[in-house]
C-alpha cells in the first residue's frame, strides 16, 4: 500500500524532512520504515488502542462510506480503508493535523476527501454516512452535546464509533426516568452521570474541557439518540442512530 520510497533515495530523504517538519505527530505511523511518532507517550498509538477494539467494528465494510471527525493524522481513516470503506471523507479542524493527513493519505494512496472543518460546521457537508468515527474529539469541546445533536441531525445514517476519555467512578449506573425535587442522595453517587469542567487545563492541554465518567459518556450517547450496541476497552462504544428518545414533547397548543 505504501508508495515506493524506498527505491528513491531522494524521496525518502524528503519524506523523512517533510515528517520531521509537520512534527509534532499524535498518530504514530509508520511510511516506509519511518515512524511518525516513535516516542508516543501512549506506545504506539494509536495501535495499541485499536488492538484493544477493533473487533466491536464489523470486518467487512465493502462500500460503505465513512466521516472520520477529527481524523488527525489519519490512522482510523486508514483501517476503515483496510477492511474496503467505499467514499471516505475525513475532516479536522487544525490545519497543522489536515497537512500530516494530507501526507499520510499520499503516502498510502488512499482516496479520501480531506478538509479542515469543525464539527460545528458538519451541516456543510450536506450529506450522511454509513459509519461516523467520532474518536477522542468530545472532550475537546466546549458544546459536546451540540456536537452529538449535529452529527444525530446532519450527518449519521447507522453506525458511530464513538470513543471519549473518561475520567471519575467507573460504574455502569441505572438511571431513574424522573426523580422528585426533593431527592437529592443519587446526585451524591459518585457514579451518577457526570461531565467533569475542566475550568483550566488537564494533561497540559487547554483543549480538554468535559471529561465525563462512564454513566456520563452513555447517558449523553443515549439522549442524543445513538444507542450502545457494544463496548470495549473501556471508553469505546460502537453506536446505532435511533430516534432520539425521551425528549419531552410541547403541549399542543391551546385552542382559542
Ligand atoms: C485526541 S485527537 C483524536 C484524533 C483521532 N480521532 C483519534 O481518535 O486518534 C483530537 C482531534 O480532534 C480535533 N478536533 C478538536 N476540536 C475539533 C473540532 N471542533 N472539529 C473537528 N476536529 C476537532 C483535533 O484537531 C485533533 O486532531
Amino acid at each position: 500500500m505504501n508508495k515506493a520510497f524506498d527505491d528513491i533515495p531522494s524521496a525518502r530523504h524528503d519524506l523523512a524532512r517533510r515528517i520531521e517538519e509537520l512534527a509534532p505527530w499524535f498518530h504514530n505511523i509508520e511510511i516506509a520504515g519511518i515512524q511518525t511518532a516513535p516516542g508516543h507517550m501512549l506506545g504506539d498509538h494509536p495501535r495499541d488502542k485499536w488492538n484493544q477494539f477493533q473487533h466491536i467494528l464489523p470486518r467487512d465494510l465493502e462500500g460503505r462510506s465513512v466521516l472520520d471527525i477529527g481524523c488527525n493524522a489519519g490512522f482510523f481513516s486508514l483501517e476503515m480503508k483496510r477492511r474496503g470503506a467505499g467514499r471516505i471523507v475525513a475532516i479536522d479542524s487544525d490545519p497543522r493535523y489536515i497537512a500530516q493527513a494530507e501526507l499520510v493519505f499520499d503516502a498510502f494512496n488512499l482516496d479520501a476527501d480531506l478538509r479542515r472543518l469543525s464539527v460545528y460546521d458538519l451541516a456543510s457537508l450536506g450529506e450522511r454516512f454509513d459509519l461516523v468515527l467520532f474518536m477522542g474529539v468530545f472532550y475537546h469541546l466546549r458544546h459536546p452535546l451540540l456536537a452529538l445533536d449535529l452529527i444525530h441531525e446532519h450527518v449519521a445514517d447507522d453506525l458511530m464509533l464513538f470513543q471519549t476519555l473518561q475520567r471519575g467512578d467507573p460504574t455502569q449506573l441505572a438511571i431513574p426516568m424522573d426523580m422528585a425535587f426533593s431527592l437529592t442522595d443519587p446526585f451524591d453517587n459518585p457514579a451518577f452521570p457526570r461531565f467533569n469542567f475542566i475550568e483550566n487545563r488537564y494533561a497540559e492541554d487547554p483543549t480538554n474541557w468535559f471529561i465525563p465518567n462512564r454513566s456520563g459518556s452513555e447517558a449523553a450517547l443515549r439522549s442524543s439518540g445513538f444507542a450502545i450496541e457494544a463496548h470495549a476497552d473501556p471508553d469505546v462504544y460502537l453506536c446505532r442512530m435511533i430516534e432520539r428518545p425521551q425528549w419531552v414533547e410541547p403541549p399542543p397548543p391551546i385552542a382559542v
